[in-house]
């Protein structure tokens, strides 16, 4: 049979969540296809397939329909400008995006404030909308290395244990937004599929109660 869904999910720090709660959810994926380097798996009833993609390109593979359904984090989805469904909060992967910096290193900067982003929309909105201009360094990855080296005045980063930021010096300046894994739909998918978008969505929301009540 063919799956009835495809489901992007982000790899990295929320993927064993995602898998554990899908679980809850009824969604058994075997032990050796989560740790099989394939980047399309499907569950062992066959009704789901699961794709891997970096979580920038969640917001991406929805939107265009490749796949029906979603599972990335909120800070991802903030940065994105994908038109997409969200209709399920799944409590996993909490983190917040912060605005961080070495001690002191705010108050000695000339002209407009260098910060250092993987999240150059989030950082943009948040800054405009307090009026501080900014100049914004787009990085990929240890963001944190950018105001450790001088390259930037501060970070917007994900925060999730604090540890990166303790480990190099920095601290917390001022919390931007909170940020769970979120499940998404495709607005096409909710229509055309809503009996399988709509079985996948009640699964999941009595697997966050019940682990919300565990
Ligand atoms: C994220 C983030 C921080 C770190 C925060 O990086 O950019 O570097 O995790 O986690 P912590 O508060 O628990 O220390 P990620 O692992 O996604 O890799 P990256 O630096 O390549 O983006």
């Amino acid at each position: 049979m063919l799956p009835e869904l495809t489901i992007a999910i982000a790899k990295g720090r929320m993927q064993d969540d995602a898998f554990r709660l899908l679980r809850r959810a009824g969604v058994v994926v075997s032990e050796e296809a989560l740790r099989s380097r394939r980047l399309a798996i499907e569950d062992e009833s066959g009704r789901y397939r699961f794709v891997f993609v970096k979580p920038a390109d969640v917001p991406v593979y929805v939107e265009h329909g490749i796949a029906d359904c979603g599972i990335v984090g909120r800070d991802v989805l903030l940065e994105s400008e994908a038109d997409l469904l969200q209709p399920l909060d799944l409590k996993i992967g909490f983190c917040r995006i912060a605005l961080a910096a070495g001690e002191g290193k705010l108050t000695n900067s000339f002209g407009a404030l260098r910060v250092a982003t993987k999240y150059p929309r989030v950082t943009a909105m948040h800054f405009g909308a307090r009026g501080v201009p900014v100049e914004i360094i787009e990085l990929s990855g240890s963001v944190e290395l950018a105001a450790v080296l001088g390259l930037s005045d501060c970070i917007v980063d994900v925060v999730e244990t604090g540890r990166t930021l303790a480990e190099n010096g920095l601290k917390v300046i001022e919390e931007i937004a909170a940020s769970t894994g979120r499940l998404v739909v495709n607005r096409a998918s909710y229509q055309l599929k809503a009996t399988a978008v709509a079985g996948l969505v009640n699964a999941l929301n009595v697997a966050v109660n019940k682990e919300t009540a565990a």
